[in-house]
């Protein structure tokens, strides 16, 4: 408050209504004078209500004499110097409404200190404002500068354990399949081979990462093409036949022949069936089948990946295209994962101008369907 105290000459209580009312009138800008007796704030003159006093009927014969007492406010809003802006305002609306017209006293250390006005109280608000949104705007950019520096070092982490791990993953399929020929103990096959197993585990998370955080940081740039979906879909499946076969889960295509084009990014199509292919291969039983359901709708190409799995419940459901989350059951704890698949589905699937959805029941199945434009 110190900011928007003004000192204004107090007056004691037996000064004539008539020298107030002068006093008044020599400075236009004067909204309230105090009223102190020894020390103590007895009241508050407010100019409006004064001179609304004087242009009554009978007013200055009334009040010209008398002394201000008559005419002060005698319990006027007192705050102390040391009052936040948000305290005030709490204060006058709750307790001393009439302070935003008729002024209130500002004290410190319990003496006068000067009168504050409502005008006052907008200019600090104003600045307290203006230097509130100077220092956001400040913290946005650092925020957003130490964002573009978590993706840089993101993506050249990736790339940096890319690379000794290709060799891992190259060296150790070659050693799985006796390629310079037969081990004498048949266990190195075995340890080659879940070598290459955890290795190629671990490229998979490594790229999830790298693709999130080049979407995140508006590096992942898509193209749009006319995509022959079909093409893409048998693709897609071919590669994780064995994956799904490993753990007898067959996988069926439903798709109508001369299918049109799609406008979208191949790579990111591709991308986003792996990924749904992926979980529904993950959260499927033994013995269930998983169904890519292609078909053309008024809006353009649907693709619709069924599974027979465990399924998401509707709280869940909203959350599982979050970065990094992941339900917690038995089966995530067991399969491999980072939680970035459908979050990268949903960011390919939004910068495509295509539609996602994901519709699940607990315990019956998952069904993911994605909605791409039309090429012509
Ligand atoms: N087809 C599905 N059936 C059941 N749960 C699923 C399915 N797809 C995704 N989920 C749930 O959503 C979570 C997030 O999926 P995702 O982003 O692909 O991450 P991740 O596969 O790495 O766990 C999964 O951990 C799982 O709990
Ligand atoms: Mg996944």
């Amino acid at each position: 408050m110190h900011d928007i105290a003004r000192y204004v000459r107090p007056v004691a209580p037996k000064v004539a209504g008539v020298e107030a009312i002068e006093i008044f009138n020599r400075d236009p800008t004067l909204t309230a004078m105090p009223v102190i007796d020894d020390g103590e704030v007895l009241g508050l003159l407010a100019r409006q209500k004064v001179f609304l006093n004087f242009s009554r009927q009978f007013g200055h014969a009334v009040f010209a004499r008398r002394p201000v007492s008559r005419l002060m406010s005698s319990s006027p809003l007192i705050v102390d110097a040391g009052m936040t802006l948000d305290e005030l305002r709490h204060r006058v609306i709750n307790e001393a409404p009439t302070a935003l017209e008729d002024g209130f006293v500002i004290t410190k250390s319990g003496r006068y200190f000067g009168i504050g006005t409502s005008l006052g109280v907008l200019r600090l608000g104003m600045a307290q404002t203006e230097s509130r949104a100077r220092e956001l705007a400040e913290a946005k950019k650092a925020a957003e500068q130490a964002s573009a520096a978590k993706s840089r070092f993101l993506a050249n982490m990736s790339h940096e354990l890319r690379t000794p791990l290709n060799a891992i993953i190259g060296f150790s399929e070659m050693i799985a399949t006796e390629t310079l020929g037969p081990h004498h103990l048949p266990r190195y096959k075995e340890y080659a081979e879940d070598i290459n197993g955890s290795g190629r585990l671990l490229l998979d998370i490594i790229n999830d990462i790298l693709d999130m955080s080049k979407i995140e940081a508006g590096h992942f740039i898509l193209e749009s093409n006319a995509v022959e979906v079909s093409q893409v879909v048998q693709g897609a499946v071919r590669l994780v036949g064995d994956r799904a076969g490993k753990k007898g889960v067959g996988i069926d295509i439903e798709m109508p022949d001369g299918l049109p084009d799609a406008c979208a990014d191949v790579r990111a199509v591709r991308q986003i069936l792996l990924n749904l292919l992926s979980n529904a291969i993950k959260f499927s039983r033994p013995g269930t089948r998983i169904t890519v359901h292609v078909c053309v709708i008024r809006e353009g190409l649907k693709i619709a990946v069924s599974d027979q799995g465990i399924g998401i419940s509707k709280d869940d459901l909203k959350r599982v295209s979050d970065p990094f989350f992941q339900v917690e059951n038995e089966m995530t704890q067991k399969e491999q994962g980072t939680g970035l698949g459908l979050p990268i589905v949903v960011s390919l699937a939004d910068r495509m101008n295509a539609k996602f959805d994901l519709e699940s029941e607990e315990g019956t199945g998952t069904q993911a369907t994605l909605i791409l434009p039309r090429a012509d």
